[in-house]
């Protein structure tokens, strides 16, 4: 039994969104997703994502492909979060190249590419300009 585990906002949902988690999910028999936290985001980003942090969990706890969610609630925790749900792979899109590296003597890393032009940055820009 192989649990895949991946992170990210995943604020106003996409496409691109769905592809990644559906191919991570096919890596394994059970996939495990940390939607990082309101706060994370403001320290990151300097402004909030538009749907709040129990929007985004409900949006991909109700996906068929998506068994857990957790709320990521800090970065430095991530082999913690990785131990604690026993996630023998991690799955991040390639914007993120090597940059999760460091957890690979706790699991298995891997870098998906992502979906071309679609992201929740340039959706957001699109409706503002409207
Ligand atoms: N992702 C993807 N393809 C896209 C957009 C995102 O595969 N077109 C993946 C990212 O690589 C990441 C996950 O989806 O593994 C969550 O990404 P997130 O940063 O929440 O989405 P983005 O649309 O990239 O958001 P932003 O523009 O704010 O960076």
């Amino acid at each position: 039994m192989k649990k895949v585990i991946t992170f990210g906002t995943f604020d106003v949902f996409h496409v691109g969104h769905v592809n990644i988690l559906e191919r991570a999910r096919a890596y394994g028999d059970e996939l495990i997703v940390g939607v990082s936290s309101d706060e994370l985001n403001f320290s990151k980003k300097g402004r909030y994502p538009i749907y709040n942090e129990k929007e985004r969990m409900k949006i991909i706890s109700s996906l068929k492909f998506v068994d857990q969610v957790f709320l990521e609630q800090s970065l430095e925790l991530k082999k913690e979060y990785i131990t604690t749900y026993n996630a023998d792979i991690l799955i991040m899109g390639d914007d993120w190249l090597g940059r999760f590296d460091w957890v690979s003597d706790v699991c298995e890393v891997i870098y998906l590419p992502r979906t071309p032009s679609i992201s929740t940055t340039e959706i957001i820009e699109i409706v503002k300009s409207i």
